[in-house]
């Protein structure tokens, strides 16, 4: 499974890559607009096209970088898909393209299948594809037969709906139970959103389809809240997880490996320790 890092922060891009696990990054608006306050020169403007090269640049050629488009017609996709590709993937060749699956909302776009064209039109071009805000195995499905290359469910999202749709109060973070929150009404029924009672549902679902039909499109199991849904959308099947810095630190930690690092510090004998002290190579 591959690992991505969701996040448009530099410093915390080049620390995962210190780490040699990660395998790619994706950047959405939202994530580019925390990250903004950091780009600003002394006189507060922001160089953007350089931030967004120096984020390619220290991801290195081998990790792919997700760039969102943010246009709502399939005409104005499609051109800053272009755009984007074209601008950026000279820097280090890793550059994907973030095409919302639908972007009909509050925004008064009409063209449903805007997205959905954008991802096909961008496809005939050989731009990759990701596609993004995918709430349904169908979204996914479309997305598929368009040409993504990868689509990205929500799964946190789905999650935060139906946590909604039952009247709590919740943290982002807090654990999710895959298999849904029972309804009060003890018909044993979960609560769903679209036929899904969790997010990890809903990857599993598309997982099973692609794998049903051989579709080749990554799975990117995206909107990861805490460690314990990574492993999940790894069992769930999804061919790569992208989680925020703080999620992934926490999947290297856990209380039982600390107290074995204590007794195995406190335990070493100094006879043990002088194999250390010979001369041999250093790391630098
Ligand atoms: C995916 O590519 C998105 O950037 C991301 O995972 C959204 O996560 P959020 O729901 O935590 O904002």
């Amino acid at each position: 499974m591959k690992l991505f890092l969701d996040t448009a922060n530099l410093e915390h891009i080049k620390e995962a890559v210190s780490w040699g696990i990660i395998d790619g990054v994706t950047t959405n608006p939202s994530l580019i607009r925390q990250a903004a306050s950091v780009m600003r020169n002394a006189a507060g403007e922001t160089d953007m096209e350089n931030y967004i090269k120096n984020i390619l640049a220290i991801a290195g050629r081998t990790r792919p970088v997700s760039l969102e488009v943010a246009g709502l017609t399939d005409d104005e996709m499609f051109d800053q898909g272009m755009r984007l590709y074209e601008t950026f993937n000279q820097v280090t060749g890793n550059v994907i393209i973030k095409i919302p699956v639908c972007t009909v909302s509050s925004n008064g776009c009409i063209d449903i299948f805007a997205g959905i064209k954008a991802i096909s039109r961008l496809d005939d071009e050989r731009v990759p594809v990701n596609a993004t805000l995918v709430f349904t195995p169908e979204q996914a499905l479309l997305a598929a037969k368009a040409g993504a290359d990868y689509v990205s469910p929500f799964a946190g999202r789905v999650d935060d709906r139906i946590r909604r749709l039952a009247g709590m109060t919740f943290n982002k973070a807090d654990y999710f139970p895959l298999d849904g929150l029972q309804r009060d009404d003890k018909t044993g029924c979960a609560i769903e959103d679209y036929g899904l009672v969790s997010g990890i549902d809903l990857i599993e679902s598309i997982s099973t389809i692609f794998d049903q039909y051989e579709i080749e499109t990554e799975i990117i199991a995206a909107s990861i809240r805490n460690p314990i849904q990574v492993r999940e959308a790894a069992l769930a099947g999804a061919d790569i997880a992208t989680m925020p810095f703080d999620v992934m630190r926490g999947m290297v930690q856990h209380p039982g490996t600390a107290e074995g690092m204590d007794t195995f510090t406190a335990d070493l004998v100094p006879e043990y320790l002088a194999l250390f002290k010979r001369p041999g190579k250093k790391s630098n």
